[in-house]
C-alpha cells in the first residue's frame, strides 16, 4: 500500500450527488474522478464550457460514471442559482458542495490595480459565498439534512503570505465561513469542513504562482520536510472521506495536507535543520560547557 492508493471502498459515496466548482481541472478534476469512482454523480462547472464539457466526455468514458457539466461564473449569484436548480432538475436534489474554484496569481501588492485585487477576492472569497449562500438556503428551504460543504483553503488562510496577498485574504475569510456556518448551520443539518493543501503541482496553479524558470528557482519540493509534493490521488482520498459519511462527526475542522510544509516555516528553530550532523558534537560541547555558569 502507498499514499497514491485509493482509500475508500467502492461505493462510499453510491447515491450521492456531488458539486464540484472548478471541477474541470487540476484538484478539482482530480477530487471528481475519485467520486465518480466511488459511485457518486458529480456536476462539474467552471467559466469555460469547451472545457468543462471535454473533462465530463473524458470522465464519463473513464469511470463510467454520471457527469454533468454546467457553465457557472461563481461570481455571479444567478448563475449559481442556475446551477442549483440545473443540478436539482437532473439529480433531484445535491447532497454535497466542494468550493474549490479559485483564483491567484504572484504580484508584489504596490503593482495590484483595485480591480485585479478585487478579481481575486471576488473568485474565492465571493465565489465561495454565493455556493454557500444558494445551495444552502436551498437545502434549508427544502428541509433536506445530511448535507456537506467542503472547502478548499490553503494553509496561508491563517499564516498570511507576501506576494499572493488577495489570495490570503480571501482564502482567511473562506476559513472562517467554514468554521463559522459549521456551528450556525448545524441545526439544519449541514456540516462544514475545509482542506487545507500544500504544494500539488497542477497546471492552473503553477502557470501562475511559478511562472517560467521560477519553477526550477523555487522547488516547492524542498520547503517540505517530507521532501516531496502531494499526489491528486492522496488529496482526493481525503475529500472523499470528508464528504461521506464516515466523517459524520467532523465539523468545522480544516485538515491540512502539506508534508509539514507551514509548520517548518513557523518553528523558531526549525532553520538548525541546515547545520550538519557532524557539528552537534562541538556545539553540544559548547553548551555543556556553559554548565554553573
Ligand atoms: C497583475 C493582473 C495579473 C497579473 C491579471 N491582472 N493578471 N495584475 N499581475 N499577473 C489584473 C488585470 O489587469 C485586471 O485588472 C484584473 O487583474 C482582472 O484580470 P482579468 O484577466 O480580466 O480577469 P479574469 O479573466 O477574470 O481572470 C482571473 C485571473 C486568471 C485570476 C486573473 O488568472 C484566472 O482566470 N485564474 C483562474 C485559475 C487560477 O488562478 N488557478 C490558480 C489557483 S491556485 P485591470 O485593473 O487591468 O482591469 C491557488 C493556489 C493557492 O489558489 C496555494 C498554492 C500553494
Ligand atoms: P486550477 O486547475 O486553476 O483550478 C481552479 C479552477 O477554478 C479552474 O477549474 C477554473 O476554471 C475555476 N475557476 C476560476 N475562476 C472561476 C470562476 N469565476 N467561476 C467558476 N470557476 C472558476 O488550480 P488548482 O491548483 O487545481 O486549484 C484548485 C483549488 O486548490 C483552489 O481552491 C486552490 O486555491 C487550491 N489550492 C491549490 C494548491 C496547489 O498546490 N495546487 C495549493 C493550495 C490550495 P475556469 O478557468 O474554466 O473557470
Amino acid at each position: 500500500m502507498d499514499y497514491t492508493q485509493k482509500m475508500l471502498q467502492a461505493d462510499a459515496l453510491k447515491g450521492k450527488t456531488i458539486v464540484v466548482t472548478g471541477g474541470g481541472s487540476g484538484l478539482g478534476k482530480a477530487m471528481t474522478t475519485y467520486f465518480l469512482e466511488l459511485g457518486a454523480n458529480v456536476v462539474i462547472s467552471s467559466r469555460n464550457q469547451e472545457k468543462i464539457d471535454l473533462a465530463a466526455k473524458e470522465l464519463i468514458e473513464q469511470t463510467g460514471g454520471s457527469v454533468l457539466a454546467v457553465p457557472c461564473d461563481v461570481r455571479h449569484y444567478e448563475q449559481v442559482e442556475a446551477l442549483v436548480k440545473k443540478a436539482c432538475d437532473t439529480y433531484g436534489s445535491v447532497d454535497v458542495l466542494v468550493n474549490n474554484a479559485a483564483g491567484n496569481f504572484i504580484s508584489p501588492t504596490e503593482r495590484l490595480s483595485a480591480n485585479a485585487f478585487d478579481t481575486i477576492i471576488d473568485i474565492v472569497l465571493k465565489g465561495t459565498k454565493n455556493c454557500t449562500l444558494a445551495f444552502g438556503k436551498h437545502w434549508i428551504a427544502q428541509k433536506q439534512t445530511q448535507k456537506v460543504v467542503l472547502n478548499i483553503v490553503t494553509t496561508y488562510a491563517w499564516t498570511g503570505s507576501a506576494y499572493v496577498v488577495p489570495s490570503a485574504t480571501a482564502k482567511a475569510g473562506v476559513l472562517a465561513m467554514t468554521r463559522s456556518l459549521a456551528v450556525e448551520w448545524a441545526k439544519y443539518g449541514m456540516r462544514f469542513n475545509a482542506i487545507a493543501p500544500g504544494p500539488f503541482p497542477t497546471k492552473g496553479a503553477w502557470d501562475r504562482l511559478l511562472p517560467g524558470n521560477l519553477k526550477e528557482q523555487f522547488d516547492l519540493a524542498k520547503k517540505v520536510p517530507l521532501k516531496r509534493v502531494g499526489a491528486h490521488q492522496e488529496l482526493a482520498n481525503l475529500a472523499a472521506y470528508l464528504v461521506s459519511d464516515f466523517s459524520a462527526y467532523i465539523n468545522g475542522e480544516v485538515i491540512t495536507i502539506d508534508g509539514g510544509e507551514w509548520l517548518k516555516g513557523a518553528g523558531q528553530f526549525n532553520l538548525l535543520e541546515d547545520i550538519p550532523e557532524e557539528l552537534w558534537d562541538m556545539l553540544e560541547a559548547m553548551i555543556r560547557a556553559k554548565k554553573g555558569n
